[in-house]
C-alpha cells in the first residue's frame, strides 16, 4: 500500500499544472490548471503515476483545518492548512521525549502550512488523517494502521515502528496562496 491513485478524464493532457489529489477534511477546491477531476480518497495502486519532478498548486480555497493530498514524484504530498490549536500543538510538543526530535519551526516554512511526503517512514504506507473521519492518532497528526506508527501536527513519528519523521519535500511559495513543490 505504498501508492495511491487518482481518477482522471482519460482524454485530458496532462501538463505539468493538470494534476491532482483529493481533498479532504472540509469543501476546499484545489484545482491546478484547467483539468479538476473527481475526489477520490482511494490507495489502490494506479498504471499511470505521475513522475513530474515540479507541481505548483494554487491553495487559494483550501481554508485552515484543511489537508489536502496532491501527487509529485509518484508520491503523495500531504498539505495541512493548519489551524492555531494545530500549531500551538506542535510547538508545544517540542520539548517532548521524540523519536526523532526535531523542533515544528525546522519542519514549516510558514507555520499555518505544513508540507510533507505521505509516506509511513516504516514500511512505506500511506498514513491516515488526510480524511475528515479518518484516525489521526494519538497527537492529531496522522496514523498509519499497518504497524501502528503516530505521527503529531509537525509530522513527527511520536508513538510506533516508524523510525524518523514523515519526509519534507523541496518546495517554495511562489505567492502567499501558491506552492511549488520540487
Ligand atoms: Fe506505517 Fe508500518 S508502514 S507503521
Amino acid at each position: 500500500m505504498s501508492e495511491f491513485s487518482e481518477r482522471r478524464a482519460p482524454s485530458e493532457p496532462e501538463t505539468r499544472r493538470d494534476f491532482l489529489y483529493f481533498v479532504t477534511g472540509g469543501a476546499a477546491i484545489v484545482a491546478t490548471g484547467a483539468a479538476v477531476w473527481p475526489l477520490v480518497n482511494s490507495m489502490n495502486p494506479s498504471a499511470d503515476i505521475s513522475a513530474q519532478a515540479v507541481v505548483d498548486i494554487d491553495l487559494e480555497g483550501v481554508g485552515p483545518g484543511t489537508r489536502i493530498t496532491v501527487k509529485w514524484k509518484g508520491k503523495p504530498i500531504f498539505i495541512d492548512h493548519r489551524t492555531k490549536e494545530r500549531i500551538a500543538l506542535a510547538k508545544a510538543e517540542d520539548d517532548a521525549l521524540m523519536i526523532d526530535p526535531q523542533p515544528d519551526t525546522e519542519r514549516v516554512q510558514r507555520p499555518e502550512w505544513l508540507v510533507v511526503v505521505g509516506v509511513c517512514t516504516h514500511l512505506g504506507c500511506i498514513p491516515l488523517g488526510q480524511g475528515g473521519s479518518e484516525p489521526t492518532g494519538d497527537w492529531d497528526g496522522w496514523f498509519c494502521p499497518c504497524h501502528g506508527s503516530h505521527y503529531d501536527t509537525s509530522g513527527r513519528i511520536r508513538k510506533g515502528p516508524a523510525p524518523r519523521n514523515l519526509d519534507l519535500p523541496p518546495y517554495e511559495f511562489v505567492t502567499d496562496t501558491r506552492l511549488k513543490i520540487g
